[in-house]
């Protein structure tokens, strides 16, 4: 018997789910800048996504494992280059298939929490120039106008783009031909400024438009927001780097419904002279697959820091997890994570939910090596096997406060 750590109470209604995005784990998302950007011997990739884990067929039996281990919450991406695959042709068809997997959710009792963008885009959009070439606003628009059968077949929470800041510092990293180990020595790239700005642009005539047609919808965006620490005496310095990483994209939430928290790691700063500069992670520190720091307690700091600069606006984590081998270890992490969110709202942060990245092993943009997953997938015969912190995830979302498995 292996007595598994124990997990806080969490407030009634809380949103209890498991988070996962289109391109990660559908399969075959030929229309798609990721599949195209797989196929162009960029130094970003070593694996094309390929079948991914077959998902976009598989997604009746992935709610069923959800829903089956007691969670109440669903957080998935509709494909914008399925539904548009080439400037201004919609599928009815990918129209509907989203349209069933929102009316799947909640007749199995999960409510879903939709993205509408989860990294990526239509080829042609790319190709014309992205986010930053003009007209990208309306065409994203345009693109949301069209959904709304998926949006009202019962949506009540919609996030219009996932991560825009590292969208943002993606595009600065392929400016500057950067691979991405560029995340795994400590602290984060600089975001591309014109990107950033052309997201909140986006963003902001987005729920303009969500708000008119779908008023019964709660909308925000998700933010990669990394637990940032300064070093005693280097706060205003932890402040300057934070800024144009993390907190412009919170300020750009303010008048949101929520905001969407995605935490995996803690940034030490300190000031080098009289410049910000995030501290390497230590030889010795323990890491995970991903080679971010093993650091539970980022997630709490991390809310805390969206509920300073935005005090009114509820939070929902729309990401927290772990990349680890080691199921044991993933629960350890997720208590010491849970244990730290409940310590933020008992000091009276409003959290709304948490939902866990991620429910199955998939495609880690570039390669499958880190496994993320509450559930593993066998990638020749698509056979999902859950793993034990599935069922112990599960238990603690209908409140139970120990789990003691076999
Ligand atoms: C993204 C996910 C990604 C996860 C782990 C987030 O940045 O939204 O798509 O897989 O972190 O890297």
């Amino acid at each position: 018997m292996t007595v598994r750590p124990s997990a806080p109470a969490f407030p009634e209604g809380f949103l209890w789910g498991a988070s996962t995005a289109a391109h990660q784990i559908e399969g075959n998302n030929t229309a798609s800048d990721w599949w195209h950007f797989e196929h162009s011997g960029s130094g970003f990739v070593s694996e094309p996504s390929g079948d991914a884990v077959d998902s976009f067929h598989r997604w009746p039996e992935d709610m069923d494992l959800l829903v089956g281990a007691g969670f109440t919450d669903y957080r998935f991406s509709i494909e914008w280059a399925r539904i548009e695959p080439a400037p201004g042709e919609f599928s009815a068809a990918m129209i509907e298939h989203y349209r069933a997997m929102v009316q799947g959710a909640l007749r199995r009792g999960l409510r879903p929490l939709v993205t509408l963008h989860h990294f990526t885009a239509p080829l042609w959009f790319t190709a014309r120039g992205g986010w930053t070439a003009e007209g990208a606003t309306e065409l994203f628009v345009r693109y949301l106008d069209r959904i709304a059968p998926i949006l009202d077949a019962g949506v009540e929470h919609i996030c219009t783009i996932n991560e825009p800041n590292m969208v943002a510092i993606m595009a600065s990293l392929r400016k500057q031909g950067a691979g991405t180990d560029a995340f795994t020595t400590g602290g984060l790239p600089t975001p591309d400024l014109e990107t950033g700005e052309a997201l909140i642009r986006a963003h902001h005539a987005a729920r303009q438009l969500l708000r008119a047609k779908h008023p019964g919808a709660k909308i925000g965006w998700s933010l990669s927001l990394q637990d940032v620490q300064a070093e005693p005496g280097a706060e205003a310095a932890a402040a300057e780097y934070a800024r144009p990483r993390q907190t412009v994209f919170v300020e750009a939430a303010a008048g949101d419904d929520w905001i969407g928290v995605q935490t995996y790691t803690r940034i030490v700063v300190g000031e080098d002279d009289g410049a910000p500069v995030a501290r390497p992670v230590p030889d010795d520190a323990q890491r995970t697959i991903t080679g971010w720091e093993y650091y539970p307690p980022a997630l709490g700091g991390a809310v805390r820091e969206a509920a300073r600069v935005l005090p009114d606006t509820p939070v929902i984590v729309t990401e927290n997890g772990i990349a680890t081998s080691d199921d044991d270890e993933r629960i350890e992490y997720t208590a010491g994570a849970l244990q730290s969110l409940k310590s933020a709202i008992d000091d009276g942060i409003r959290v709304d939910g948490y939902f866990h990245w991620t429910l199955l092993d998939n495609y880690e943009w570039g390669h499958y090596g880190p496994t993320f997953g509450l559930i593993a997938v066998d990638r020749q015969t698509f056979v999902r096997t859950p793993k034990p912190s599935l069922a112990w995830l599960g238990a603690v979302s209908r409140g139970a406060d120990e789990i003691v498995a076999a």
